[in-house]
């Protein structure tokens, strides 16, 4: 086990970064707002409605998750997981951060397990050129719907089972609701293995159950250890005193910078393994918060010190809208050293013997300095190396502040009415029975006036 993620808000303070800080009395105001969302969401815990707090501690699902996910690692070269939105991003963002953004190029004794493959999109270039480079011998697709519904996951498994033919029946493990939806019913008559979603388990926040965990542990990475981490991250989140609780005083700061306007919440990672997690966050953030007009921060992902040549000038010197949350990595494995070249050149010589690692942190801190002299707020949270267990702590920490955020912004952070309506019609379009007026909707619109189209 290596240590503890730590939180540092200190560059959100007023003392930090001057009148665009919080002031203590405001620290002081938001931590009992978030002492009270606290409560809230403890009690709803208490009373079994938030589904994925125990997850992390539920020692037979994840173990029967990752019995299952050993099998499919030892007997395929290939693994395709079929989801989207909260059932595609979360095991995507572990895969990566785990495993680096090249590990389907390593062979496969080095990357300890099958490649994976997470088309998600229900774009054909990707889902048509993926499975020219697949052979069906040797290829294992995870349908992961929690609905068991969603019309991209169900159209590219037709693809997928009609393109295994008559092998299917070994060869598609599904990840659904135990008994609701259509996949649970195809499941049945199909034959397929599958394991179940807890009905109590939002999209979103499904990352440790069987959602992630099945892909995480087909791919041979540390599942076990990724619960762990969140485990602790768990424990540490139900500390009643919401200035020694991470997920409160994260949420605290957050939600009280977005009422002083700067609702832009960047999470700005120092890694690349982390560029899926900023992905994962967005849509946590996203689609749990923002839901009435008034109220609703608007997440971004950055990769540093990528972004530092992309987004940087506008964090600096644009509308001070934002909040910049840095992502930095203490232990970042064997050096790569910069080699003395042209040591005359001062572009070049300060660099000399220098190793990447020292290169990037420096790129953190000097970035988040600068930030803090621009009177521009940020907060840290420092993983002491990218491994299972920092990760599943990551993992947690944003789940608990988002249900905490939810209270101190009056929203229910689990569901997502928005997105309803654009799938209706998206059906009704599609000729689904029942659909109909959706599709009427669409075609009922004025039609467009040509002064505002170019050919
Ligand atoms: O967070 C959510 O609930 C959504 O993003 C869902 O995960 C996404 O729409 C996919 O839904 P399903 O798992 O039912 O296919």
């Amino acid at each position: 086990m290596s240590g503890r993620l730590r939180l540092d808000a200190s560059g959100a303070a007023e003392a930090r970064i001057g009148a665009e800080g919080l002031s203590a009395p405001e620290r002081e105001r938001a931590l009992a707002a978030a002492g009270q969302a606290l409560a809230a969401v403890l009690h709803l815990r208490d009373e079994g409605r938030l589904g994925f707090w125990s997850l992390p501690a539920d020692r037979a699902s994840i173990e029967a998750t990752i019995a299952l996910g050993e099998e499919i690692r030892a007997r395929f070269e290939d693994v395709v997981v079929l989801g989207i939105g909260g059932s595609s991003l979360g095991a995507r963002a572990v895969v990566s951060a785990l495993g680096g953004g090249l590990r389907n190029l390593w062979p496969r004794q080095r990357r300890g397990g099958p490649r994976l493959f997470f088309p998600d999109n229900s774009d054909p270039a990707t889902f048509r050129e993926l499975l020219s480079f697949l052979s069906p011998e040797s290829t294992c697709f995870l349908a992961i719907t929690k609905s068991g519904t969603t019309a991209e996951t169900l159209s590219q498994l037709a693809i997928a089972r009609a393109w295994l033919g008559d092998l299917h029946r070994d060869r598609i493990v599904a990840v659904t609701d135990p008994e609701k939806g259509s996949l649970r019913a195809i499941v049945a008559q199909e034959g397929w293995r599958s394991l179940p979603v807890p009905p109590a388990v939002g999209g979103r926040f499904s990352v440790l159950t069987a959602v992630g965990l099945l892909p995480v542990a087909a791919a041979g990475l540390d599942a076990r250890g990724l619960c762990e981490g969140a485990d602790l991250m768990r424990r540490r989140c139900e500390e009643a005193d919401p200035a020694r609780n991470p997920a409160a005083l994260l949420a605290a700061v957050l939600q009280a910078l977005d009422r002083r306007g700067k609702r832009i919440h960047v999470l700005f990672s120092y890694a690349d393994a982390l560029r899926d997690l900023g992905a994962w966050y967005v849509q946590l953030w996203a689609e749990s918060l923002g839901k009435a007009e008034s109220v609703g921060p608007t997440p971004l992902a950055a990769v540093g010190a990528t972004d530092q040549h992309s987004l940087l000038q506008l964090l600096m010197e644009g509308p001070r809208d934002k909040v910049v949350i840095f992502v930095t990595v203490g232990d970042r494995g064997e050096a790569v050293s910069i080699p003395a070249w042209h040591s005359e050149d001062p572009a070049l010589g300060y660099l000399a013997g220098k190793s990447l690692a020292e290169l990037i942190d420096a790129e953190a801190a000097g970035t988040q300095a600068a930030l803090e002299a621009a009177g521009r707020p940020t907060l840290t949270l420092h993983l002491p190396r990218i491994d299972a267990h920092s990760i599943g702590e990551f993992l947690f920490l944003w789940e608990a502040a988002t249900a905490i955020a939810g209270m101190l912004y009056g929203v229910d952070p689990f569901d997502q009415p928005g997105v309803e309506l654009s799938k209706r019609i998206t059906q009704g379009l599609l000729g689904r029975k029942g659909y109909e007026e959706h599709a009427a909707r669409l075609r009922a619109r004025p039609a467009p006036d040509p002064a505002w189209i170019l050919d």
